[in-house]
Order: C-alpha cells, then sequence, then structure tokens
C-alpha cells in the first residue's frame, strides 16, 4: 500500500496506538458498508458482496443515496470544537462508524471518483480533522478501525481508479481508520462485462479480507 505521504494525503500529529483485538474476537467484528451506487443491487454491491463473503461478524449496509448527507460547506464551525454545524443523517454515519471495526466504502467510478453522495459524506469528515490534527481520538474512541474500497467502473484503462483510492485514503487517514487496499472490476459497460467474476478478483477479494483482519488484529 502507498503511504500517506504519496498519496497526498494531509499530514497530522501521531496517533496513540489504538487496541488490537484478540484472534478468537473475529466473529464478533462488525462491517460497516457505505455504499454510493444508485442501483442497490447493481455491480457494485455485487462486487462489495463478494469482499464481505470473506468478512465475518456482523454486516450493515447504509446507502449514501438514501442518507442524503449534505457536502462540507467549510463554514469553519468543526476547526475549534470538532463539532459540525450541519444538523443531518451524517449523525447516523457518525454513530454507525463508532461501533464498526471494519469500513467498507463501495462505490461506482461516475466521472472517474467516487458518486457525488459518497463525496459529500466523506467531504463531512473535514469535522473530524481537528481530532485528527491534535493527534486525539476524539468521539471515534481509539478502537483500532481498518478499511477498504470497492468500485466498479464501465471503461478499461489502466489507473482508472487511483482518484477512488485516493479519495477513499484521505477520507480513511482523516478519520483514523487504516486503508487496506482497493477492490475493482473494469469494463463492466462491454457486452457481459459484469458476467461472473473473473479468478483474479475471487483472489483478489480473498487476499484483500485477509489482509483487513489480520491489520485489524495488529498485524501487517
Ligand atoms: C453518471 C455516470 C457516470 C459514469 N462515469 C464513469 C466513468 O467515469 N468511468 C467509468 O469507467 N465508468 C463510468 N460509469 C459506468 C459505471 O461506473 C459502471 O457501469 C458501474 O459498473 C455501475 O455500477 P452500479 O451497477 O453499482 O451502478 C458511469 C456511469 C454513470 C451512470
Amino acid at each position: 500500500m502507498s503511504s500517506v505521504a504519496e498519496a497526498g494525503v494531509r499530514s497530522a500529529a501521531p496517533k496513540p496506538q489504538a487496541a488490537a483485538l484478540p484472534l478468537a474476537d473475529a466473529k464478533d467484528l462488525r462491517v460497516l458498508v457505505l455504499n454510493a451506487s444508485p442501483r442497490a443491487d447493481g455491480n457494485t454491491m455485487a462486487l462489495t458482496r463478494l469482499l464481505l463473503s470473506h468478512l465475518p461478524g456482523a454486516h450493515e449496509v447504509l446507502s449514501a443515496y438514501d442518507l442524503a448527507v449534505a457536502p462540507c460547506s467549510a463554514c469553519g464551525a468543526c476547526s475549534g470544537s470538532g463539532v459540525c454545524a450541519i444538523r443531518d443523517a451524517m449523525s447516523v454515519v457518525w454513530e454507525r462508524i463508532i461501533r464498526s471495526d471494519i469500513l467498507v466504502i463501495s462505490s461506482p467510478l461516475h466521472f472517474t471518483s467516487l458518486t457525488a453522495p459518497m463525496v459529500a459524506l466523506i467531504s463531512r469528515w473535514q469535522s473530524h480533522w481537528h481530532f485528527h490534527s491534535a493527534g486525539v481520538p476524539g468521539p471515534l474512541g481509539n478502537r483500532r478501525r481498518v478499511g477498504a474500497v470497492v468500485s466498479t467502473g464501465g471503461a478499461d484503462y489502466p489507473n482508472m481508479f487511483e482518484c477512488v483510492r485516493r479519495v477513499a485514503l484521505a477520507g480513511f487517514t482523516t478519520i483514523g481508520v487504516e486503508m487496506c487496499g482497493l477492490l475493482s472490476v473494469s469494463g463492466t459497460d462491454a457486452p457481459g462485462g459484469f458476467g461472473a467474476f473473473s479468478g483474479e478478483t475471487l483472489r483478489e477479494a480473498k487476499s484483500l479480507a485477509r489482509s483487513m483482519l489480520s491489520r485489524r488484529r495488529g498485524r501487517s
């Protein structure tokens, strides 16, 4: 995985050591999927389910389209307090993140990036920047959390998911979630483009899930 500095993410004070999870507790993991496909049962959710099939514990899916979280308005209210001035469904997202151990951002490619509702939602993580830059856990506590991003795109060219990866990394870093990787499928607009998963995709999903579980336990 690229380092935070390589990805152009803002630097901050070092975080306190997060609590590691004993092996036996894997079944108690809480996995939160933030899905931002306008098609609740489309290509991106199908790929997300493949990743989930390798992750034990309870899975919950929140739809960014249903929640319609407003984007950050850069009002600056949070800069001294960490408290956002906008009152909307973001409170539901924070509540679920607080309970989670594993976060999955799941979005199709729209104009080479995450879909607009997901970008809006992630922009609201700016209110956590106050705690991140001070190197203190804030309301999310110091629970160890890992994350990944899942995306599908109609085109097929090298590095087409780079923007998705970078936005997800910037968001996860801001809220103290360790980014474990990207699972993607390209060429979904081709006839039969989203048929059975290729052997490579099946292997990548399993390997990403293993990496997430292992990093959640505090092993790299
Ligand atoms: C508004 C819109 C913009 C899109 N932009 C891109 C794009 O920039 N690059 C790309 O490869 N595919 C693009 N696509 C295609 C989708 O990413 C692709 O069909 C994806 O697999 C759909 O996933 P879903 O079934 O979860 O909606 C776009 C589709 C829509 C509707």
